[in-house]
């Protein structure tokens, strides 16, 4: 039986200590640990990107990073940025152009399309596909959530 080992996190702004087993990964520390409930629970293996995150900005896969590995880094779930400008932009428009059906992969969708345009501000269509490319979707097609990263990233430059 493996031993339970200390990490400090900071997640969505605030320090937080655990002891986790070696083997737990982020996603059952944030859904099952903390009840932040945002990143989801799709296919548990690293392809669907339901459980998008960011750690210290970039966007992971939080079924696939083990909570230990992220001692000292930053953890920000769809929670922690609801009150983001740049998220706030980004759900308008998936409102406004019918984004999302019924919502499974939205936050992990919100989550990896923040981290692309916090770093590209005026990204193209490939640009847009290619952040997105590790984020499934079962409902919409990829075209209007496409349109919806395009339409959010518009809106900001304004
Ligand atoms: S639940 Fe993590 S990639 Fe699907
Ligand atoms: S809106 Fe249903 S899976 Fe994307």
């Amino acid at each position: 039986m493996s031993r339970d080992l200390p990490v400090n996190l900071e997640i969505n702004g605030a320090a937080v200590a655990l002891e986790v087993p070696l083997t737990e990964t982020l996603l059952a520390t944030l859904r099952e640990r903390l009840q932040l409930t945002g990143a989801k629970r799709g296919c548990n293996q690293g392809v669907c990107g339901a459980c998008t995150v960011t750690l210290d900005g970039v966007a992971v896969r939080a079924c696939l990073s083990l909570t230990l590995n992220c001692e000292g880094q930053k953890v920000a779930t769809i929670e922690g940025v609801a009150a983001d400008p740049l998220i706030e932009a980004l759900q308008q428009a998936f409102v406004d152009g019918g984004a999302l059906q019924c919502g499974f992969c939205t936050p992990g969708q919100l989550i990896a399309a923040r981290a692309l345009l916090s770093q590209n501000s005026d990204p193209s269509v490939e640009e847009v596909q290619q952040g997105l490319s590790g984020n499934l979707c079962r409902c919409t097609g990829y075209r209007k959530i496409i349109d919806a990263v395009l339409s959010a990233a518009r809106s900001m430059r304004k």
